[in-house]
């Protein structure tokens, strides 16, 4: 059984990070500020790299470092493990650590196939174990209220929505770690950089995907995968969902942005150049046009606080909070397991329209994977 280890004032949730690249310092970061966790490890493969991770945060620097992560998991036994690993190591390493007792917070994407993912998933319902995925855009203020709002039917029918996610990555990113790029362990700029946008974008709209047409092309950057991706979707509920990623823009000008379209209101948040930006407005029954910033702004403050500000600067502080909340309480976290497989399945289901030239039918039936998309630009 996973370990909980007290102090004077609180039970606390241990954890231990397995991967210490890039993303493991916002997962530091943000244990670091809250109290009732205790990092107990980290795990790499590289100790040079656990070591920069644990000097990257004040008061980590006598952590435990292991290199083998099946020993971290076996000797702590953690309560949360982290999962910060390439893509393609997801898989083995989450099913390890459920297997042993242990909760989740995983890096998106959840797997690189379909089959893994449906594997990951019904162990989290057969064990009962939470986990939160990476899906950071859930975890924005305003977000979760706008859901709310649309889910009860305050805004009327949803008619479609729109994501483009335009983060540019040059080179030498690709350089960096010889996974970036390869189907095998990442896939390109929808898997990577667009899945928490897809995700964020069907989760506001209320409906699951039952209809994907897509068309990829590597245009400009040097990997294995795409660099540009284009995508349709069409949701149980109607609604058309329409999707743009790519990483062949410049990286010092990362813009992204979802709308949503619905017959009483319209809603668009994003970000460009690192500066937020908000639209979100109603029609009035008497046919006025009436903002809503400023009435989602004071209800946010209201609800979530200075918190839910913070979060805005390092999603993960709320992931790491929401998955807390969800193991002592017994609940779903937010971008839950369910989360995890369904935007896996709509990727895979995408990449395999543009791999196949026509829509393919969401959830995917026979099993697809990453690695089924290798050699398609040669
Ligand atoms: N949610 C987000 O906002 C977000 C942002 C960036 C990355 N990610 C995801 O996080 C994951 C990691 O991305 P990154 O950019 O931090 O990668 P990275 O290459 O910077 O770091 C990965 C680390 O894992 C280590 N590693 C590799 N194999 C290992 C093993 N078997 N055991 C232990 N450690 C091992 C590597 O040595 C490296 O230090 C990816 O899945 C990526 O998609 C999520």
């Amino acid at each position: 059984m996973a370990e909980t280890t007290t102090n004077a004032a609180q039970a606390k949730l241990t954890v231990i990070i397995i991967g210490c690249g890039r993303v493991a310092e916002k997962h530091l970061k943000a244990i670091s500020k809250l109290d009732n966790l205790e990092l107990k490890a980290v795990v790499d493969v590289n100790p040079e790299s656990a070591k920069r991770l644990l000097g990257s945060v004040k008061g980590f620097a006598n952590t435990k470092v292991y290199s083998d992560y099946k020993a971290a998991i076996d000797e702590v036994k953690p309560s949360i493990v982290s999962v910060t690993v390439p893509s393609g190591l997801h898989f083995q390493i989450a099913k390890y650590a459920m297997e042993h007792g242990s909760n989740l917070l995983l890096e998106k994407p959840m797997t690189m196939s379909v089959s893994e993912a449906r594997e990951i998933f019904e162990l989290s319902q057969k064990t009962g174990l939470k986990i939160a995925m990476g899906h950071i855009y859930r975890y924005l203020p305003i977000v979760g209220l706008v859901r709310e709002d649309i889910a009860e039917g305050k805004y009327g029918k949803v008619t479609h929505g729109t994501i483009y996610v335009r983060w540019g990555h040059n080179e030498a990113y690709y350089n960096s770690a010889a996974w970036r790029g390869t189907w095998k362990s990442d896939g390109g700029a929808l898997m990577n950089q667009t899945i928490h946008a897809i995700d964020l974008l069907v989760w506001l709209m209320g409906s699951e995907p039952e209809m994907a047409e897509a068309m990829i092309a590597r245009r400009i950057r040097n990997i294995e995968a795409e660099d540009l991706g284009m995508a349709v979707l069409r949701l149980e509920n109607g609604a058309l969902a329409q999707i743009e990623g790519t990483t062949a823009t410049i990286p010092s000008k990362h813009m992204a942005e979802f709308s949503v379209f619905c017959e009483n209101g319209q809603l668009s948040m994003g970000l460009d150049s690192g500066k937020p930006h908000l639209n979100i407005f109603t029609i009035r029954p008497d046919g006025k046009i009436k903002k809503l910033n400023g009435y989602y702004i004071r209800k946010q403050f209201k609800t979530g606080g200075l918190f839910s500000y913070k979060c805005a600067l390092n999603p993960h502080l709320g992931i790491y909070k929401d998955l807390s909340e969800a193991i002592i309480e017994n609940k779903a976290p937010i971008a839950d397991a369910y989360a995890g497989f369904s935007s896996v399945d709509t990727l895979l289901g995408i990449y395999k329209s543009a791999k196949e030239g026509h829509p393919v039918a969401l959830p995917l039936k026979d099993d697809f994977t990453t690695l089924d998309m290798t050699g398609f630009f040669d």
